[in-house]
């Protein structure tokens, strides 16, 4: 049911739903989603093959601009990228006023508002060629934001990328690289991280989309859009669960490798403890993106000889919230954040960090929602309320209260 407006007919009649779960908030050609199915496509396009055969930075051409590039358009999208690369030095000196154990996503969102204020031109950007240059700049500034944000709490000297090098081994690079030593891209790390950019690079209209709408819709920029947008991926119920899955299953280990016990919590209504990676909004049979995360698991584990207990941890869960009436009833299954962080930890990227590597990924589909939003003219976001407050009262004066 579409609703244009119900003021005028009604005399005000609005409709209440918490959480949005029937409602709609836009018409939108990015991203096609099947909860019932398992199904995810970006422009058409299955999850699957995209995950297999695209690279990252094809898949942020698609969302963005609605086709597959071709050769030339992905080479002049990426030349475009790379002349953006630059952040200004003054950046630094904010970075460095940060204490080292800040949260990285509190840093990341405050480093990308930063940027509004030496890019101002990003600001109003109302023609199709002023948006392309706000999206190239921000394409090519957020990595090295997010390798400084690694660099400095690991207290290493703050670098820039290598542009002979493509979009994610130039990430890997300028996180990783040791000062004065060579830095050699594996190319297994290479493969796993390009696979789970991909797979986070949109999800339409979740939580953080929805906020970088909504701020965008009110001609916000697209810096700010974007800085709000990674404040709400942040929370342990969306993106934050990547690294609460972790810290959950670390505990559960040190805990004697208990399963059932947490089980038992997560299904206790007294008991706030929720089985982190599980349950999704829109997915209600399975989530396409954790059969490949699971599938990628064992594979970067296996290829880097690494053996981490904890994937053992997950894999018990999974089985027995399988068998689980509490689990089948509700339709709660492993979701995109499952096995993910498993997978961050064996390229050796710190626990803290799992969720800025999200935002990392989903940077192509919140600027191509963005875009969308702006192209199509959206009115501004402003949902209504039910009032459920005191009517109307006298004011007393303070001495009287
Ligand atoms: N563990 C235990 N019980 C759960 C879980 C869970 N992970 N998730 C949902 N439930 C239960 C709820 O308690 C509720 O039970 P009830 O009907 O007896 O009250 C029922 O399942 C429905 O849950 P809701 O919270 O109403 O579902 P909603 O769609 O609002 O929430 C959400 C979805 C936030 C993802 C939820 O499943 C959750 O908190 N999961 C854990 C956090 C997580 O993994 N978040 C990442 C999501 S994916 C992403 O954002 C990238």
């Amino acid at each position: 049911i579409q609703i244009k407006s119900l003021r005028g007919d009604t005399g005000g009649l609005i409709t209440l739903d918490p959480g949005f779960k029937n409602t709609g908030s836009c018409e939108s050609a990015i991203t096609f989603l099947n909860g019932e199915e398992g199904i995810l496509r970006y422009r058409g396009y299955s999850i699957e093959d995209l995950a297999e055969k695209a690279s990252f930075l094809e898949v942020a051409y698609l969302l963005i601009f609605g086709e597959l590039p071709t050769q030339e358009q992905l080479d002049k999208f990426y030349g475009d990228i790379k002349e953006e690369s630059h952040v200004d030095e003054e950046m630094k000196k904010i970075l460095d006023g940060f204490p080292k154990t800040a949260h990285p996503m509190g840093v990341l969102s405050s480093l990308t508002s930063a940027l509004i204020a030496f890019n101002p031109g990003s600001v109003n950007v109302d023609s199709e060629e002023d948006m392309y240059t706000a999206i190239v700049k921000l394409l090519a500034k957020f990595p090295v934001l997010v390798a400084w944000t690694l660099r400095k709490r690991n207290s290493k000297p703050l670098d820039y990328g290598d542009s002979s090098l493509n979009y994610v081994d130039n990430i890997l690079k300028m996180m990783f690289k040791k000062p004065n030593e060579e830095y050699k891209v594996n190319a297994k790390v290479s493969e796993a991280l390009n696979k789970l950019l991909i797979l986070h690079a949109d999800h339409e209209q979740n939580c953080s989309t929805s906020t970088v709408r909504i701020v965008g819709s009110s001609h916000a920029g697209l810096f700010a859009s974007i800085s709000a947008g990674i404040s709400a991926l942040w929370g342990p119920l969306h993106g934050g669960a990547n690294q609460a899955v972790i810290e959950m299953l670390e505990g559960i280990k040190e805990d004697g490798g208990d399963t059932k016990k947490y089980m038992q919590k997560a299904k206790d209504k007294e008991d706030p403890f929720r089985l982190m990676g599980f349950g999704h909004r829109v997915y209600k049979n399975f989530d396409p993106r954790a059969r490949i995360i699971k599938k990628s698991a064992d594979e970067v584990l296996g290829d880097l000889g690494i053996e981490d207990p904890v994937l053992d941890i997950a894999k018990g869960l999974e089985k027995e919230a399988l068998e689980d009436n509490y689990f089948v009833e509700r339709k709660l299954y492993p979701n995109v954040d499952f096995y993910s962080g498993i997978i961050y930890r064996a390229l050796g990227i710190p626990t803290e960090m799992f969720t800025v590597m999200f935002a990392l990924g989903r940077l192509p589909g919140w600027i191509a929602q963005w875009r969308e939003m702006r192209l199509k003219k959206e009115p501004i976001g402003r949902p209504r309320q039910v009032y459920i407050g005191e009517n109307h009262r006298d004011f007393k004066d303070i001495e009287k209260r």
